[in-house]
């Protein structure tokens, strides 16, 4: 499927599977080198994130353990800035190696305040993988140590990304169509 509509939009495929899965597992091998004997907790941010977490677990041989955080900053396709937190962490933080799992990175906000919880927590460091990043959209320092791909300014879905909620399911990542 090469386009797809969902409500008043159309998408175009920008982003095939293999291609996206060919990046996720060169992040995977540059943790399992970097964090190797660090027990990381990997901190999944829902929803967005699901279909990069579990294909990036797969590929993580190191031991590790996952929790999951729940989110919310965007409606629509702009993101509104306020968060909310939804869902907690329940594992110990204190002295761990955080890496939060993240789909994309916009402005860096969602990314800066959650840092700035787990940072409370007492962990040794912490780190993000985001699937993707919008370099030109970043409106805070941050410092993304894993990067799966860097995207252009436009709005995208599929993957574990959604517009209005859809279009999470599909494998491939759509761009929207002015
Ligand atoms: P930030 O706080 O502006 O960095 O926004 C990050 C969040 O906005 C991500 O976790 C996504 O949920 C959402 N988001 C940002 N860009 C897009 C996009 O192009 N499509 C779908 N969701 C997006």
């Amino acid at each position: 499927m090469d386009t797809i509509q969902i409500k008043d939009k159309q998408f175009t495929v920008s982003i095939r599977e293999q291609d996206i899965q060919k990046e996720v597992i060169r992040v995977a091998h540059e943790i399992n080198r970097d964090l190797a004997g660090k027990n990381p907790l990997f901190v999944s941010v829902l929803n967005g994130s699901f279909m990069f977490t579990s294909d990036l677990l797969k590929h993580i041989t190191i031991p590790c353990e996952l929790s999951f955080v729940k989110l919310a900053s965007y409606q629509g396709v702009s993101s509104t800035g306020a968060i909310k937190e939804v869902l907690g962490i329940n594992e110990e933080i204190s002295g761990r190696t955080i890496v939060i799992i993240e789909d994309i990175v916009d402005t860096g906000l969602t990314m800066q305040r959650l840092i700035e919880t787990l940072g409370t927590r007492g962990p040794e460091e912490i780190h993000i993988a985001s699937l993707l990043v919008k370099p030109e959209k970043l409106k805070v320092e941050l410092d993304i140590r894993y990067v799966a791909m860097e995207i252009p300014n436009d709005f995208i879905v599929g993957y574990g990304l959604d517009y209005d909620g859809f279009g999470r399911n599909y494998p491939d990542i759509y761009t929207v169509v002015d």
